[in-house]
This record gives structure tokens, sequence and C-alpha cells, in this order.
């Protein structure tokens, strides 16, 4: 793998935007505009995106800030082009990604934009990795997807984990997730059109395991753990088969710190067992639902793509993600943990994602590639210093 380094593409390089935020307009796109309108450096040049000029014009009159406005729509390819070609980086919300994210992740492959989003649907993934990661290697793009709550706490939670632990031996890593919040239209969507093609995520799933090369010398795994009772965490541990721990998955096979044998697996974790009974019924039914198109329709009219959880509501949110690691003699227990998952800190997640692959000096990395992988380091720096707590509970 190898591209410029972050050094030799300064600010000024020749593309006239650092940082295109695509879907600007949405849900999780305004949040991130106002994260990036507060929090982006001095001669940082940005700029948003959208189908909307209108729309987006009146976001930069509330933004109050310099920011560049571009039109481009999923259905005119050109006006995807021309986006990639203006950025260095490519932040793009516009989902479900699977049946609208396709194109731009191509755009970029081709052109060398770095690209980041929120996916967490794993077909979409899967699909990018085997159309696009070559052709992001030859051009040095580096394609990153699930930079929201999906994945990163799990991802660089992990990631910060395995550093507490000792260096070339097995290790293993229980993730276990705690979270009180809301959805928007938008993520409802994205699941319930996920719930409805497990035949396609499969089918992706495998087609994948036929492009990726095999590891050679070290395991990796993410098996799916069963429920039980665990102590470690006062909870019941439920199997939680999200993108997240492929996620892991594949920063463990990517970077020799995770040791010659690693395992991790995923967990929602919960207090009752009654609600973990109930938990996993809604889900249940959800994902039942989802398969009959009359059924989906009216789920997916309870909320509107663009309208989420109020300033309220968010506000009162919360998440926790604990991890226990062990190897080479050595106990750990860590938490990752902040506000409303979902958006703020995810907007937070986002942008600091973006800000970091434009601005911060990483390791040589390209084509598909994690958190962890493109900006370990870097991005969890970023992250504490903008108030999500990374800390080491517990260590024998
Ligand atoms: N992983 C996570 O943790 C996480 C968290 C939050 C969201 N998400 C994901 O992020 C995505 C966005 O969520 P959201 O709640 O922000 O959704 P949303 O409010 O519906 O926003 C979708 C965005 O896509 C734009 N769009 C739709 N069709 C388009 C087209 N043809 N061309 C260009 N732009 C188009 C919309 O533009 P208009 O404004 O013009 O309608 C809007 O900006 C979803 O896939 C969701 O699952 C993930």
């Amino acid at each position: 793998m190898s591209r410029l380094k972050r050094s030799d593409r300064p600010y000024g390089s020749d593309r006239p935007y650092d940082i295109v935020l695509f879907g600007a307009t949405g849900f999780a796109g305004t949040l991130t505009a106002r994260y990036l309108a507060a929090h982006a450096p001095e001669g940082l040049r940005w700029a948003i995106a959208g189908r909307g000029v209108e729309k987006l014009e009146r976001l930069r009159e509330e933004l109050g800030v310099d920011v560049g406005v571009l039109r481009a729509d999923v259905d005119d390819p050109a006006s995807l082009r021309a986006l990639a070609e203006h950025a260095r980086v490519v932040a793009t919300t516009v989902g479900p990604y699977v049946t609208r994210g396709e194109e731009i992740v191509a755009a970029c492959a081709d052109t060398g934009a770095d690209y980041l989003d929120l996916s967490g649907e794993p077909e979409f993934v899967d699909l990018m990795y085997v159309r696009h990661d070559a052709r992001a290697r030859e051009t040095g793009a580096r394609l990153v997807h699930a930079c929201g709550f999906d994945s990163v706490p799990h991802d660089l939670g992990v990631y910060f984990t395995v550093r507490q632990l000792p260096q070339g031996v097995p290790l293993t890593v229980d993730g276990f997730v705690t979270a009180d919040a809301t959805f928007s239209g938008g993520t409802l969507a994205s699941a319930l059109g996920q719930f409805a093609r497990g035949r396609q995520l499969v089918a992706a799933a495998r087609e994948r395991g036929r492009h990726e090369p095999r590891l050679l010398g070290r395991r990796a795994a993410a098996p799916v753990g069963a429920p039980r009772f665990a102590p470690e965490v006062g909870a019941w541990a439920l199997p939680l088969p999200t993108i997240d721990p492929q996620i892991v998955l594949r920063s463990a096979r990517a970077l020799d710190r995770y040791g010659p044998d690693f395992r991790y697996r995923h967990y929602a974790a919960v207090r009752r067992l009654p609600v973990a009974v109930g938990g996993v019924a809604a889900v249940g039914t959800l994902v039942a639902a989802a398969q009959l198109p009359p059924a989906r329709h009216w789920l997916s009219d309870r909320l509107k793509p663009g309208e989420g959880p109020s300033a309220q509501q968010r506000a009162r949110s919360w998440f926790s993600v604990r991890f226990v690691g062990e190897g080479g003699g050595r106990r750990v227990c860590t938490e990752v943990a902040g506000g409303d998952p979902g958006y703020d800190e995810t907007a937070k997640m986002f942008a600091e994602a973006a800000l970091s692959l434009a601005c911060d000096d990483l390791p040589p990395t390209a084509g598909q590639v994690t958190t962890a992988v493109a900006m370990g380091d870097a991005l969890t720096d970023r992250l504490i210093r903008a108030g999500i707590r990374f800390r080491v509970a517990a260590s024998r």
C-alpha cells in the first residue's frame, strides 16, 4: 500500500477543497456541517454539497462561515465526478448507501480523492471492496466506511484495548455496548433496507471472501458469541450482529499489533433479562416486517428522511462500550463513552475523521481501510480532545 505522505499534500494542493461534505442538508449532514463550521482549523477550505442549491444556500447562511457550495446529485454521475475532482476528502451522508452510494465511491477511487461515509451496511461495504478497492490502491485514495457510531467507538475502542495488552501473543477482546438513544428517518430507511436484503448481504460477503487475500501466518476471527450472563460487566450479553465486528476484524487482519491469534466478540449489554428478551423480540419483529413491502413502507412512513431526534432528546442520550481484553497473562477492562451516539457524537466522529484525513500525518495506506488502520492514533487523540472518553477502567 502506498500513497503520498500527508506532508507532501499540504493545504493548497491542486484541488479547490480540502473537504467536501456531500449530503450536508440531511439530518446527520447538517449536524456534521455545524460541527465543521465550529471546529475546522483556520485555512481549511471546505464545501457543502447536495442536490438542492437553495437548501444548501440556506444552510450556508445558518452556518455563518465562508464555505463553498457544490451541486451534486446521485442521479447525475458527471456531477459526482466533478465533486470528487474538487476535493481532497469527500465525506458523504447520502444513504441508504447500497442504493445511493456507489457512484461517489467509484468517482473517489478513480480520481484519488479520500472518501468516508456513515455506512453501517455490510452489503454495501463488501461490494465497494470488490468493485473499487483495487482502483483506489492504484490512485492512492483511502476509502473509509463506517465513520460514525457504526463503527468508530468499537473499532478504535478495540484498537485502544489491544494497545494496553502485551505484544506478540494471542489476544481476545469482548465488547459490550449499552446505549440510550433514538434514531432518524435516514437511519430507519437504511436499516429496513438492510433487513430486507438478507440474500444479497450473504452473496456480497461471499464475493468479498473470494477477492480478499488470505491472512498468512496469523489468525483473526470475530465469531458470534452465545447469549450469556457476563459477570465481567454485570449484565446479560446478547450477540450484536452489526457491521462493527466485521470492521474490527479487518483492523485485526491489517495490523500486526493485534497479535498472532486475535478473537473479538461483540455484544449488547442489558442489565435485566426481561429487557433483553423484549429487545430480541422487537428486533425479530422489525426484521420480519421488513420482508413484507407494505409493512416496510408503513414503518418507514413513521419517520421521514430528514427527520430525527430533537436537540433535547439528543441531550439526554448516551452510549458506553466496555471492552474486556485478555492475553499474555494480562486482563484489561476499558471503556469508550459519550453523549448521543447516533447523531451528535456521530457528527463529531465523522467530522473529526474527515479532518484527520485532510490534516494529519497518517500512516501510508490506500484502498478500503478501517478507521483504526487509516488513522487509529490520530483519530483517537482527536476524539479524546473533542470530549469522547477513552479510559482504562481496570487492569491486572
Ligand atoms: N453509522 C451511524 O452511526 C449513522 C448515524 C447516523 C446516520 N447514519 C446513516 O447516514 C445516512 C444519512 O442519515 P440521515 O438521517 O442524515 O438521512 P437523511 O436526513 O435522509 O439525509 C440523507 C441525505 O441524502 C441526500 N440525498 C438523497 N437523495 C439524493 C440524491 N439523489 N442526490 C444527492 N443527495 C441525495 C438528502 O438530500 P436532501 O437534503 O436534498 O433531501 C440528504 O442530504 C443513512 O444511511 C444513515 O443510516 C449512520
